[in-house]
């Protein structure tokens, strides 16, 4: 008999049957393989999902000057996100409206003008198009502006969503907007940022990200001083302590705060906020455990708190008393995604003097570097001809969460036309 090569959802012609894939998923479980590594999935998530979601785009210290722009790019999709005036940033998609071709190459850069490389069309900051050489006198310029990207700033961080029609962007801003402010985030200056390549599928970034189940054989270092990776009882006095100091400052006092947008009526951001305390002797996320760099914002100390907060699908703060780290997963190829890393600290402190970039990074850079290590040794095991979902642990709740609102939205949101095949 014929060996069936053919994958759990696959049609004869090899590509997957959406209907079939979708049915195949069993709640508490991995998701079928073709969601890990198709190469029709990434587009399908792009626009049944993604684009419809708020993501991280940057710090608005990466654009201090008018004509300063940076890009976000995801996938095939490339943003400028630049300071138009002195008030306002503005996002527009890197396509120029002639023929298509990319207006900004660089990813970052200080312009008076966006110029096409191509045939030297050239847009104002605002998007507007300014020149077009040689077109025809009756040529309406006014029609062909760069396409605006929604684009919203919150607490000095750009967030920015590629479908016309996101979902709701304001209890992003409420939450933000508490539990931030004593932070003081649009004081801070970018003290580093790093990109890393990651050889697998984006959905496994983001699933390795949610779970600390990994965190006590993968990352000793965290582990030592974050008690989400091992709780103990006395991380429990601790947070009551953290829970009135944050009172005291004016920030948000609950422990936690979850929404994930499931259901058709939903049509706000999902959004997760969650406060631990670290061991002792730990005030902060470095080697020792000792203080990096200055206190932030009104806090009136080292608290030993953390605080980490999720932002739709892609975006993860982590809140240290004097640092805050910007995490941010990207898919690149339906294999492969990118993980971007700010360190935040005071903007009136100086390398060298108030802080050390090397002590300020130790930490996350170990970290992501062993997370890189897990998830494309995931990606390769996925990618077998021997996968097949196997269950989460009590200890992956948000996993679970994640999925299930992942699963809801490609069900609700389905291209026209692209409920079966793909
Ligand atoms: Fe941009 Fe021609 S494609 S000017
Ligand atoms: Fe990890």
């Amino acid at each position: 008999m014929p060996v069936d090569l053919r994958r759990q959802g696959e049609t004869a012609a090899g590509l997957p049957d959406l209907e079939a894939l979708l049915a195949s998923v069993q709640a508490g479980y991995s998701l079928p393989q073709a969601f890990y590594d198709h190469p029709a999935m990434l587009d399908l998530d792009l626009r049944a999902f993604l684009s419809r979601h708020w993501i991280l785009a940057g710090h608005i210290s990466q654009i201090p000057e008018v004509g300063d722009y940076f890009l976000f790019e995801l996938g095939n999709e490339s943003v400028i996100i630049c300071r138009a005036d002195v008030s306002s940033v503005r996002a527009h998609a890197n396509v120029c409206r002639h023929r298509g071709s990319r207006i900004c190459l660089e990813q970052h850069g200080q312009v008076r003008r966006l110029v096409c490389p191509y045939h030297a069309w050239s847009y104002h900051l605002d998007g507007s198009l300014a020149a077009a050489p040689r077109m025809p006198e009756d040529f309406e310029k006014s029609a062909y502006g760069l396409q605006a990207i929604r684009c919203e700033l919150v607490e000095g961080l750009i967030f920015v969503a590629l479908a016309d029609d996101p979902v709701s962007f304001e209890p992003v801003r409420a939450l933000l907007t508490r539990c931030l402010a004593p932070y003081d985030l649009p004081g801070t200056q970018v003290a580093d940022q790093r990109s890393y390549s990651i050889s697998g599928n984006w959905k496994l970034s983001v699933e390795n990200y949610l779970e600390c189940y990994h965190c006590t054989p993968a990352h000793r270092e965290y582990a030592r001083f974050h008690s989400d990776s091992s709780p103990r009882e006395e991380a429990a006095n601790r947070l009551e302590e953290l829970l009135q100091r944050a009172a005291s400052v004016g920030g948000l006092t609950e422990r936690r705060v979850e929404h994930y947008g499931l259901g058709a009526l939903d049509n706000q951001e999902s959004l997760v906020y969650d406060r631990d305390p670290l061991y002792p002797p730990a005030v902060t996320g470095s080697e020792t455990g000792a203080p990096l760099a200055p206190v932030l914002g009104s806090l009136t100390g080292y608290d030993g708190g953390t605080a980490y907060i999720h932002v739709g699908p892609l975006s993860y703060l982590l809140l240290y008393a004097d640092h805050v780290i910007l995490y941010r997963f990207t898919p690149r190829t339906a294999g492969t995604s990118q993980a971007d890393i700010w360190w935040l600290v005071r903007g009136d402190t100086e390398e060298g003097v108030d802080f050390s970039r090397a002590e300020l990074t130790w930490l996350w850079e170990l970290t992501i570097q062993q997370d890189k290590t897990i998830i494309e040794s995931n990606a390769r095991g996925v990618s077998s001809m021997h996968y097949r979902p196997g269950p989460y642990s009590p200890f992956e709740p948000m996993v679970v969460k994640f999925q299930a609102w992942y699963l809801d939205s490609l069900r609700r949101n389905l291209p026209e036309g692209r409920g079966s095949q793909f």
